[in-house]
């Protein structure tokens, strides 16, 4: 079991399957991209497979999820998802990606195994879109996540991060949008995990607005906490304009979830961090490669979740951003 010194355990695995990205976001990363992880260093397909499966064989892992980068440039991703579902007892395979390529391989996904996605759209103008992002893919996006619920990789997600002055206005759209599609739309507020640390509490938009927003078109019911679990998102049910449904907030900079956390994070150079701002990593690259038994890295791997942090700290004086950034941590 991965048991921290705070009585939490993790049993959901986030797997960053590679740092690169085909969109440029702004809260991201900049325009002209990142010194991608050279090749040599990136885990290869049965590198993953080994620590996916000590992971659930060994250590009580029961979620997957496959992040990014943008996890769908990988290569072996339908290989991987199929070799990580066959794995007893079997872990819910999940995924996370901006939707670029998804309408091509949602399928080939699903047969392998892979039980959902989650999808980052932030919002439905192309103009905003491609200042927002960079790159003119709003249209792949929206044709991916159709072919993810028609594949039945349901319930399909919606990922919305509002940047002030740039997309605060695609709430209610957003909702809208989700809404008649049966998608179910998280807002989540903004972290300090930039590249450019161009993040700032002052202008960040919060839960609260966003709520606020929402409540202009739409009336939000609290769904029973008790069954949220150590999900990040609180949920509401949602009515208005004909439409119903539900709806998420990722609050986690004004109402931290780290209380409930249960997760761990493999990076796609091979290391684990034990929070999305932790400060250290254990290498478990260099563990295998250096022929560890599998008992060895179990035990690396465990006593690296032993020291996690209480929370992230973010409005402490004292709170420093990670050295890495949310695209080389995995989302
Ligand atoms: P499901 O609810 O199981 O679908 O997964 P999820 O919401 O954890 O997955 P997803 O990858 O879509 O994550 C959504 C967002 O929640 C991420 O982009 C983060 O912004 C936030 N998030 C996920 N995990 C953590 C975490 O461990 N800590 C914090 N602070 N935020 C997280
Ligand atoms: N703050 C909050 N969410 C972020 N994401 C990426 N960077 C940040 C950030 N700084 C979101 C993306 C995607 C998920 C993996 O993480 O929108 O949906
Ligand atoms: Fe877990 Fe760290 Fe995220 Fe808090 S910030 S929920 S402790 S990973």
């Amino acid at each position: 079991m991965l048991l921290d010194g705070h009585g939490r355990q993790a049993t959901d695995l986030r797997v960053s399957l590679t740092d690169r990205c085909n969109l440029r976001c702004s809260y991201c990363m900049p325009p002209e991209g990142l010194d991608w992880l050279p090749k040599a260093e990136v885990l290869t397909d049965d590198e993953v497979v080994r620590l996916i499966t000590i992971g659930v064989e060994r250590l009580g892992i029961t979620e997957v999820r496959l992040t990014g980068g943008e996890p769908l440039l990988r290569r072996g991703i339908v290989d991987i998802v199929a070799r990580a579902a066959a794995l007893t007892p079997r872990p819910e395979v999940s995924l996370t990606t901006n939707g670029i390529g998804l309408a091509k391989v949602a399928g080939a996904l699903r047969e392998a195994g892979l039980a959902r996605v989650n999808v980052s759209l932030d919002t439905l103008d192309r103009d905003v879109f491609r200042k927002l992002a960079h790159r003119d893919r709003l249209s792949d996006v929206l044709d991916g996540m159709a072919a993810a619920a028609s594949a039945g990789l349901t319930p399909v997600k919606v990922n919305a991060v509002l940047l002030r002055g740039v997309n605060e206005g695609d709430a209610v759209p957003l909702l809208r949008y989700c809404l008649e599609h049966e998608y179910e739309l998280r807002f989540i507020e903004q972290m300090p995990l930039d590249a450019q640390h161009g993040w700032q509490r002052e202008t960040m938009v919060t839960a609260e607005e966003i709520h606020a927003r929402l409540e202009t078109a739409f009336t939000l019911t609290p769904l029973p906490s008790a069954d949220r679990g150590s999900a990040p998102a609180e949920r509401f049910a949602v009515e208005g304009g004909g439409l119903s449904g539900r709806v998420g907030v990722i609050a986690s900079v004004t109402r931290p979830f780290c209380g409930s956390c249960d997760r761990v994070r493999l990076t796609a150079d091979g290391q684990i961090r034990n929070c999305l701002f932790a400060r250290e990593e254990s290498d478990l690259r260099a563990a295998l490669r250096g022929g560890a038994s599998d008992a060895e890295i179990a035990e690396r791997w465990a006593a690296a979740v032993r020291g996690k942090k209480a929370g992230h700290g973010i409005d402490d004086p004292s709170f420093l951003q990670p050295d890495r950034p949310m695209s080389a941590i995995g989302g």
